[in-house]
């Protein structure tokens, strides 16, 4: 089955950012009425404005802090897709204040707001941050460790929240824990950037890749257009399914159930189920760009320290997703990167890349 979002008004947090630009994107092809609410702090103008000339397109340049702002984003909206925070483990040691007002104040604000609204379902992203430092793999959704990082507390305390609103106001909530993330218009820039895209901008400036650690540490990467589906069956799967394979799973894992309880309030693990470690990834990512350009195949790799919050492998458990809401990642990250880097090969060129 192949759920789909079409003929609802969606509000997608954090629009301009790299997953809600591509939410945005995929929503407008969908000819849904799309809402974007951003405050541009890591978002980019460019990543939207090819959808400024839609009639279905709406943005409100707004804070998730402001609870005004997050009133008017969501008033007649039928799904929220949220996904507004400030992402990365390291910036959130470096300034845990700012990660705890947007990620957990400014998302209670949003959820406040769409029940307000009565909005039925509110999709947000979680993070496998949230399992810190639980070794067991793959990763289950109902086995999680201590926190490692204020980003991983603020993206638990999230889940807190949605089921308590859950069971409180009847809001039906989805967090989708997405597994590190790529592709197109993910930032290559800054002191936080990803590793993919980052790897792919100093590869393509001869410019050696440094690697935190030995290379060996390994994640579960996952392609956007995965991510895509995994939202539109988050926000589409109907309650009296959700509910039902809910409590079936719940049994076959031998899990406490949430007794006749008809409230909708799910964590899901997203991500492709496989990983690689730092040293494959480099090394196929200079296979797909010495597509375009022999040289780069020579490029050397360079190591430094490991770096704090980082666990040594991750790899996620699919099944729930898979059985609850029929999620069936169609990239694989062989498959994901050669998307990725054909398309940053197109676009960073354009653009300087200093
Ligand atoms: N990329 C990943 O690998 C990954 C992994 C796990 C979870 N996530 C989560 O997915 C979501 C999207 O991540 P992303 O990689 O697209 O990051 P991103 O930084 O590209 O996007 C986040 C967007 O939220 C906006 N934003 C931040 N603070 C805001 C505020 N106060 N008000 C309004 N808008 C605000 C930013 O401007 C940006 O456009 C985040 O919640 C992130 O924590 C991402």
């Amino acid at each position: 089955m192949n759920r789909k979002i079409l003929d609802s008004k969606v509000l997608v947090t954090g629009g301009a950012g790299f997953i809600g630009s591509n939410l945005c994107e995929t929503l407008l092809n969908q000819k849904n009425e799309v809402v974007c609410l951003d405050n541009f702090s890591t978002g980019h103008r460019h990543n939207i404005e090819d959808f400024l000339v839609y009639p279905n397109f709406t943005l409100i340049e707004g804070d998730i802090r402001n609870y005004e702002d997050c009133r008017k984003a969501v008033s007649g909206v039928d799904i929220v897709l949220h996904q507004a925070a400030i992402g990365s483990v390291p910036r959130s040691i470096k300034d845990p204040m700012t990660s705890t007002d947007v990620n957990i104040g400014g998302f209670v604000k949003m959820l406040f707001a769409a029940k307000e609204e009565g909005v039925k379902r509110f999709v947000y992203a979680a993070s496998s941050s949230t399992y810190g430092d639980q070794t067991d793999l793959p990763k289950l959704e109902h086995k999680i460790g201590k926190a490692l990082s204020p980003y991983g507390i603020t993206k638990y305390v999230d889940e807190l929240y949605a089921k308590n609103f859950s069971e409180l106001y009847g809001i039906e909530t989805i967090g989708l824990r997405y597994f590190n993330v790529f592709g197109r218009k993910q930032d290559p820039k800054g002191a936080y950037a990803a590793v993919i895209p980052k790897f792919v901008m100093a590869l393509m400036k001869y410019e050696s890749p440094i690697i935190n650690g030995d290379g060996t540490y390994s994640r579960d990467f996952t392609y956007i257009d995965n991510v895509i589906q995994a939202n539109q069956l988050a926000a589409t799967t109907p309650s009296k399914l959700i509910r039902e394979r809910s409590q079936l799973y719940s049994k076959l894992e031998s899990l406490s159930i949430n007794g006749e309880s008809d409230m909708i309030s799910e964590v899901f693990n997203v991500a492709f189920g496989e990983r690689i470690n730092l040293n494959e990834l480099v090394q196929a990512l200079k296979t797909n760009l010495s597509v375009f350009d022999k040289q780069i195949a020579d490029v050397e790799i360079k190591y430094g320290p490991n770096r704090a919050g980082d666990i040594p492998h991750s790899l996620a458990s699919i099944e729930k997703a898979k059985f609850l809401l029929e999620y069936k990642p169609q990239y694989s990250v062989e498959s994901g990167l050669k998307e990725a880097v054909e398309w940053y090969w197109g676009n960073l060129l354009k653009t300087n890349m200093s």
